[in-house]
């Protein structure tokens, strides 16, 4: 075989690769995959996403923008309550996710029920406890008044303007932008610079992969995204419940009580948030919920798709005591009997993420 025949497919791959995947006008952090051209289209796009995602005037009243649930200091999360607050101080049922990386993620949300950023955007958007647009038409409306944003969406999509596709283009490819790596643990495990991290951080990436946290955050051999993109049930919702047990009581106007119903010994209310099973409806799938990817996850507490562990010590003591136990937990899930000094490891290796 002639060597153009054996350099033909090599040549091409490349070329494919270049042309079609990746966004070479982001700089790509040491430790993480290019991010989708598809997604991060133009720098003009990019500039008027990051405009739509700061502006309080896409929620219907005009008071929560993108940027006040994932707060760009918090990582992209929030770090005040445990559930997100939205639409007139209505209280989510779930945690506000770092962005960090999300342009990797395969399976969006906690249950992973969305998986194309572009149509991500319109959740928030109109879910009237978040930004409570009653449509897509009044917003877009909206937009198209602000000759601003007029001009914006023509420059950034020449004869498409303001349209429910450009909208979430336009925050998608502002959101590939937040990649986060370069990190003390990418420059140790993949720039080969051994002393990036402590001995106590390295002791913490052995156990690690180890104890298994590892098989299902996930490190490659040349990336690491911490996630297998895919979704388990580490007990987290199962072990709310039995907390739950204890509840608010008025017993007369300005008196409350709280009081533990678990001695009444009723029948266990099922938990109100399933997971994964709310989507799949497979009973395998109950408060299953997606591998989130730990990349500055020391800054973007409280944890857990309830945020109902508001420390890395407390997630740490989790996995230590084996999750919560409950009839469909994960098997990779078992108490770990870490010692003082392991589980500090642990927390050194994390923060350096
Ligand atoms: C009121 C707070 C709030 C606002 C405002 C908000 N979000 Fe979120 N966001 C959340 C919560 C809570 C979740 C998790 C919901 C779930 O899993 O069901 C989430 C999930 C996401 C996810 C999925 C992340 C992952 O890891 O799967 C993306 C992406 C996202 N939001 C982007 C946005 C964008 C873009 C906007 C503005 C258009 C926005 N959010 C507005 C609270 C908010
Ligand atoms: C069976 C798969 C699996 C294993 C093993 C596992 N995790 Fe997780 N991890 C998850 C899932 C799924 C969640 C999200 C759970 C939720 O939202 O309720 C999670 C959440 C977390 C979080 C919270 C992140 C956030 O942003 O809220 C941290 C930190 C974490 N894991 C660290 C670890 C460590 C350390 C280990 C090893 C001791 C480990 N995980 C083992 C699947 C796993």
């Amino acid at each position: 075989m002639s060597i153009e025949k054996l350099l033909l497919p090599a040549v091409l791959a490349l070329w494919v690769g270049v042309a079609t995947a990746e966004a070479q006008d982001i700089a790509q952090p040491l430790g993480l995959p290019p991010a989708p051209r598809q997604i991060a289209g133009t720098p003009t796009m990019r500039k008027l996403g990051e405009q739509l995602f700061f502006d309080r005037s896409l929620a219907a009243n005009g008071t929560l923008s993108c940027a006040m649930c994932h707060i760009p200091t918090q990582a992209f999360a929030s770090n005040q309550s445990a559930l997100s607050i939205g639409m007139e101080g209505r209280s989510l049922r779930r945690n506000a996710p770092s962005l960090y990386n999300v342009v990797f993620k395969k399976y969006l949300f906690h249950d992973g029920r969305e998986t194309d950023l572009t149509a991500q955007v319109w959740g928030p958007l109109l879910a009237p406890d978040e930004m409570g647009n009653t449509g897509i038409g009044p917003l877009l409306t909206r937009l198209r008044v602000q000759p601003d944003y007029r001009a914006a969406f023509d420059a950034a999509f020449p004869g498409e303007g303001v349209s429910m596709t450009t909208v979430g283009r336009a925050i998608a490819a502002y959101e590939a932008t937040l990649l986060l790596g370069e990190s003390r643990f990418d420059k140790a495990i993949f720039g080969g610079d051994r002393n990036a991290l402590s001995t106590e951080e390295w002791r913490g990436y052995d156990i690690f992969i180890s104890k298994g946290c590892a098989s299902c955050h996930k490190i490659e051999s040349d990336t690491a995204l911490f996630t297998d993109q895919s979704w388990h049930n580490t007990g987290v919702a199962f072990r709310q419940t039995a907390q739950t047990a204890r509840v608010q009581v008025q017993l007369a106007p300005g008196l409350v009580k709280e009081v533990d119903l678990s001695g009444l010994r009723l029948a266990p209310a099922p938990p109100r948030d399933i997971g994964r099973f709310e989507i799949t409806k497979d009973p395998a799938d109950r408060w299953a919920y997606t591998t989130p990817m730990l990349r500055g996850v020391s800054k973007s507490a409280p944890y857990m798709h309830d945020g109902s562990l508001s420390s890395l010590e407390e997630v740490i003591d989790f996995y230590d005591v084996g999750g919560g136990p409950n009839p469909v937990l994960d098997a990779k899930i078992r108490p770990l009997n870490l010692t003082r000094e392991e589980k500090a490891a642990l927390l050194a290796f994390l923060r350096a993420l």
